[in-house]
């Protein structure tokens, strides 16, 4: 049989351009490919204590927004992880077999007890273990994460480890990190540094719900610089960027175009811009629209949720019984 792939999505919405060319084409893949569970990580959202108005309308525009880049819920499992509880319970389980000493010395768990001393809740010590329970529920074995989750992933491995030699019994799989095809894309940003990040500062990220007006308004303000000074000369990181963007919108022969301009210096940035701009607004309204759409069809949404709930929970169940029965309850 072939690895089952899970993975969860953090639960605030709004995908950018990085998102859609990276872990989302990755996703939208391996669904062809392999048995994908793919969920939408409420329960581990609460650990920074959501207003309860909030939450579902923000799951919704998540799963909205990987319907309309091409998830298919006929072919993928796409769900609500708080509609499946029995993860609550492996959580539970695993949390016995999850020693205090290696919760603390997580990473990530670190950093968020730095930025946020007030709030060092359990639930936030022990988000590697309902990690582990959402992989494992499903037995998972191949997880598409991206670097800063390699230390979850180690977890995840210990834990299931620890159950099986406790246990005695070969039941869970390793579960490996997973990039689908070679290498990953790298989107930039618009403000002439590094990857197009949501956090990176208003302006910085593209966003798949964006409307037209609000694309041309952050490309035109894209950071450039004075334009070249000599012919051939290297282009900057910013102007980098700038192509970087249009590689992956626009046709070659466009691209070509404002990089020999470039090479023999007649560029004009503006021109350059309204470009990308022009066709950046072919490339996101689509999907902006296929957003729009499906946030008109509440009832198709909910249907996909409550399928997603459906094969998510017979594969849950089978995976808790079997364990409850390791254990030793009956
Ligand atoms: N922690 C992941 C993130 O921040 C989200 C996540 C939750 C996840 N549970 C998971 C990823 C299980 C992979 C497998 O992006």
């Amino acid at each position: 049989m072939k690895d089952i792939v899970v993975s969860g999505i953090r639960s605030t919405g709004n995908l950018h351009l990085g998102n859609y060319f990276g872990a989302v084409a990755n996703f939208i893949k391996m669904q062809h490919q392999h048995p994908c569970f793919f969920f939408v990580a409420d329960y581990h959202s609460l650990t920074t204590h959501p207003n309860p108005v909030d939450l579902l309308a923000n799951e919704r525009q998540v799963i909205i927004e990987y319907l309309a880049c091409g998830l298919d819920p006929e072919i993928c499992t796409l769900y609500l992880q708080s509609d499946i509880p029995q993860t609550a319970e492996l959580y539970l389980f695993l949390n016995m077999l999850a020693y205090l000493g290696e919760l603390e010395r997580v990473t990530t768990f670190k950093d968020k007890a730095r930025k946020h001393p007030d709030n060092i809740n359990a639930g936030l010590l022990t988000y590697p273990t309902l990690m582990a329970a959402d992989v494992l529920i499903h037995k998972g074995a191949k997880v598409p994460v991206g670097k800063d989750q390699e230390q979850h992933l180690e977890m995840m491995r210990t834990f299931g480890n620890r159950f099986n030699r406790l246990y005695n019994v070969d039941y869970f799989p390793e579960p490996q990190a997973f990039n689908f095809g070679t290498e990953l894309v790298k989107v930039p940003g618009l403000d002439g540094s590094g990857k197009m990040g949501k956090s990176e500062g208003e302006g910085n990220a593209l966003f798949l719900c964006d409307d037209d007006k609000t694309i041309r308004k952050k490309i035109m303000r894209a950071v450039t610089d004075s334009g070249p000074t000599q012919l051939n000369q290297p282009k900057p990181d910013a102007i980098k960027n700038i192509f970087a963007l249009m590689n992956l919108v626009s046709a070659k022969d466009t691209v070509n175009y404002f990089d020999e301009q470039y090479n023999n210096m007649t560029i004009r940035y503006g021109d350059l811009k309204k470009q990308l701009a022009e066709d950046m607004v072919l490339f996101i309204n689509p999907l902006a629209q296929k957003i729009s759409d499906l946030k008109q069809n509440d009832d198709y949404v909910t249907k996909v949720i409550a399928m997603g709930k459906e094969k998510a929970a017979a594969s849950a169940n089978k995976t808790i019984t079997e364990v409850r029965k390791i254990i030793g309850f009956k």
